[in-house]
């Protein structure tokens, strides 16, 4: 096994270069025609790997902020109380804006930030998630450009971590239960 604690493979390194520059070819399609810049929005702290990927693969004028929410703390199950711990720091009314997120899971995280921020009247708000867990979906949100599909397992690396652990991994594994 490639590294200690994972017991499978569920994104290759190699799968994960070729989704992201998919993903960067799609989000640069769509917002072709835009004549102001692209707020690309990534949620803290998971996305940020992802994130640094995909910003350049996005052959657009952009800007980048972060926000960062908590739900599940250290554990591995979401408490559906999304916190905002840190807000983005512009604006963006008027903006066209893209949320960068590592997984949608409950689909509780997205659903939040999704009704917290067209509050702020955006021209558009679009989400992109490198992982998608569907079968553990409990609120239903619209994904508009989605990675990789994975089972309901525990996934780690890639920027997902288990008690902050394993975000450095350059592919997406499932972590040994024993020692969830
Ligand atoms: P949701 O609100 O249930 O959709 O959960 C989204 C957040 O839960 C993600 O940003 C992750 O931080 C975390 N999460 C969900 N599933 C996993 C997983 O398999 N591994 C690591 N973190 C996860
Ligand atoms: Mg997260």
């Amino acid at each position: 096994m490639p590294d200690k604690g994972i017991v499978k493979v569920l994104v290759t390194e190699e799968e994960v270069k070729q989704n992201v520059a998919r993903l960067g070819r799609e989000v640069t399609n769509h917002y072709s025609d835009n004549d102001s810049d692209l707020l690309v929005l990534g949620l803290l702290k998971g996305s940020f790997v992802f994130l640094a990927d995909l910003v350049r693969e996005i052959k657009l004028p952009l800007v980048v902020d972060f926000m960062s929410l908590s739900s599940y703390g250290d554990g591995t199950v979401s408490s559906g109380d999304v916190k905002v711990v840190l807000d983005l720091d512009t604006s963006i009314e008027n903006r066209d804006v893209l949320i960068v997120e590592d997984i949608v899971d409950t689909g509780r995280t997205f659903s939040k930030v999704l009704k917290m921020l067209s509050n702020r009247k955006p021209r558009s708000l679009k989400v992109c998630t490198f992982l998608n867990k569907p079968e553990r979906r409990i609120v239903d949100v619209k994904i508009d450009f989605c990675g990789v599909d994975i089972p309901d397992e525990f996934a780690v690396g890639y920027g997902l971590d288990y008690a902050q652990r394993y975000r450095n991994l350059p592919y997406v594994g499932v972590l040994d239960q024993s020692l969830l």
